[in-house]
């Protein structure tokens, strides 16, 4: 109890227990294994995304993202009227959030660069790319320029894991990664 003043006033020269003695070291030792494995994954992890980030007008990232899906789009996704986009290897990407959607669809080739722009027209949202462990805080008048290269094969999926409104739980989007010249 901490009501009365400590007995004894020189409290820190009291001889510690070898139990405490012993959790605090093994306590110190995993603060300092923790501390160099944040520079350990910094480098060897592959966690860290090659982004860039800069300002924009949502209205200006929503009107590029129109002509990009204009001018790249492949097909339609099934009747849902969202185009499927697929953009030149090595060229630029955009994938833009709403509430409630990631548009537009994305197809791109395995092992080929792209520069995905990623932006919010709206609200603040959270791009999360599934079954990658890929995630990003989304804004408003803040675009991400990722240089990415799919390493593998296969449908990806795009949720947003920012709560932004009551669509927050339907707000998906969609990225094939095809290999070289399949698809479209
Ligand atoms: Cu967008 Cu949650």
């Amino acid at each position: 109890m901490a009501i009365f003043p400590p007995q004894t006033r020189i409290w820190w020269n009291e001889p510690v227990a070898k139990a405490e003695l012993v959790w605090i070291s093994v306590a110190f030792l995993w603060g300092l294994i923790m501390f160099f494995m944040m520079i350990y994954w910094h480098i060897y992890g592959q966690q860290n995304l090659s982004t860039q980030v800069g300002r924009i007008d949502p209205a200006v990232f929503e009107q590029r993202t129109n002509e990009f899906a204009e001018k790249f789009r492949i097909r339609d996704e099934g009747d849902t009227g969202v185009p499927v986009v697929r953009p030149p290897p090595g060229g630029d990407a955009y994938m833009l959030a709403r509430t409630f959607d990631w548009w537009p669809v994305l197809e791109l080739e395995k092992g080929k660069p792209y520069k995905l722009h990623i932006s919010s027209v709206d609200l603040q949202h959270g791009f999360s790319l599934l079954p990658i462990n890929m995630n990003i805080q989304v804004h408003p008048g803040l675009e991400h320029i990722i240089t990415i290269t799919p390493t593998e094969a296969g449908t990806y999926g795009v949720v947003c894991n920012e709560y932004c409104g009551l669509g927050h739980h339907q707000m998906t989007g969609r990225i094939y990664v095809v290999e070289p010249g399949q698809g479209g």
